[in-house]
């Protein structure tokens, strides 16, 4: 079953390198303008949420995918020109996963390289809290 994910994209992150043409647009924002593209026939499925500053900016372009009670995953190093389908296609891929768990072998090798960080699902609040 398909839940609705959220994917914050950095809209404040750098190009790697001068894009010629690209004026004043930052790198994030040419991300997010071309993953609302790719993402167009999935609205009410996959938010595109722009951030300001995820204090990765050595790391640009960057984003992170979450939705409740499944896997955030955390992404650096995006490429602002070429990420957007690959990226997109994770998005369904997670939306549809059980737990946002997208098995490895079917994740793109961008996604695989831009992969930082993955974060287990918030505790519900009624659970008990566990002490390390
Ligand atoms: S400007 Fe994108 S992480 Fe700081």
């Amino acid at each position: 079953m398909t839940q609705p994910a959220t994917l914050f994209v950095c809209a404040l992150c750098k190009f790697p390198s001068p894009a010629p043409g690209a004026g004043d647009t930052t790198g994030g924002q040419h991300l997010i303008d071309q993953l609302a593209e790719c993402l167009a026939a999935d609205q009410g499925e996959i938010t595109i949420q722009p951030v300001r500053c995820m204090a990765a900016c050595d790391r640009a372009c960057n984003a992170a995918l979450t939705a409740p009670g499944k896997l955030t995953l955390i992404f650096n190093g995006l490429s602002p020109q070429a990420a957007a389908p690959d990226l997109a296609e994770f998005c369904r891929q997670y939306a549809e996963a059980t737990g946002g768990k997208v098995p490895y072998g079917l994740r793109s090798p961008a996604i695989k390289q831009a992969t930082a960080y993955v974060l287990p699902p918030l505790v519900e609040a009624h659970s008990p809290t566990v002490r390390v």
